[in-house]
């Protein structure tokens, strides 16, 4: 792969990559059986960031019934629900390609889109294998049932590998506030971790193709497995190499990143 077709930055031990652009060119050119795992959290496209608007616009999004004005939050989360699915097969296309055998791909979602979605995403080559919920413990806002999860599914290359026994498929952490979120959409870094302990051997590689601001890299750093990440926008790009580098100079000499993990405090 020639990273110089790109804006890139790599941490100073070379085990985080962060490239600035479009997940499909940057995959396409990626070699194959070269990744342990895929863990990526793309665009929803359901309809809005708030639930609010969500229940206003539908399952999903139909072109002519939003505007770009109404999601200016991140890039692509505008699309209609026909343009999600041609994104995500071509992208586990690549993926199945990229990934060894018999690792998995996990990518978040939310309940309306699954229908959607998860076909888009098996039909590029890996087998629908589990729904992993992350259980936020306090519902948002709303009527009636009020959000609290989201979803994370996962696809199998083969028969899975796993690098431990006692992984669950409800993963509790609560949704971040407050000045550590820099992204409208980002998600706990022990969350992803998770998903990492148990799919990806210490010094394996994860790939994440719609990197926000870096929670991937910052996961995979904290365990000792190494992170390709792509950002297609610019800004989103800063903003995750400058939390990248912070997080490793915080680190640096005083242990791993993560401490207060999901499974030691199950335990
Ligand atoms: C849901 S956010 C990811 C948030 C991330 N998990 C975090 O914790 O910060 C999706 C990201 O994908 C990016 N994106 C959208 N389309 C993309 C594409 N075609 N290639 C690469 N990145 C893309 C958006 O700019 C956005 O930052």
């Amino acid at each position: 792969m020639n990273l110089d077709r790109w804006p890139h930055w790599v941490s100073d031990d070379g085990a985080i990559t962060l490239i600035n652009a479009d997940c499909l060119a940057l995959l396409s050119d990626m070699e194959a059986c070269t990744v342990d795992a895929l863990i990526t959290d793309p665009p929803y496209c359901s309809g809005g960031y708030m639930e609010a608007q969500k229940n206003t616009k539908a399952q999903g999004l139909r072109g002519a019934t939003v505007s770009a004005e109404d999601f200016k939050w991140f890039t692509s989360d505008n699309m209609g629900t026909s343009g999600l699915v041609w994104m995500l097969r071509e992208m586990m296309v690549q993926c199945h390609r990229i990934l060894k055998p018999n690792r998995s791909a996990f990518v978040f979602t939310d309940w309306r889109m699954i229908p959607n979605v998860a076909p888009a995403l098996e039909s590029g080559g890996m087998r629908y294998r589990n729904m992993i919920v992350w259980d936020k413990g306090n519902a948002g806002l709303g009527v009636g049932f009020k959000p609290a999860h989201e979803i994370i599914m996962e696809f199998c290359n083969g028969s899975t590998e796993y690098q431990c026994k006692d992984g669950q498929n409800v993963l509790r952490s609560a949704r971040l506030y407050g000045p550590a979120k820099v992204h409208g959409a980002q998600k706990p870094v022990e969350v992803i971790a998770e998903l990492i302990r148990v799919s990806t051997p210490i010094g394996g590689t994860v790939l994440d193709a719609f990197g926000g601001s870096g929670t991937t890299a910052v996961a995979a750093s904290g365990l000792g497995r190494r992170a390709m990440v792509c950002e297609r926008d610019p800004g989103y790009f800063e903003i995750a190499k400058t939390r990248i580098q912070k997080e490793l100079d915080q680190r640096n000499g005083t242990g791993p990143l993560i401490k207060a993990t999901l499974w030691e405090a199950a335990t």
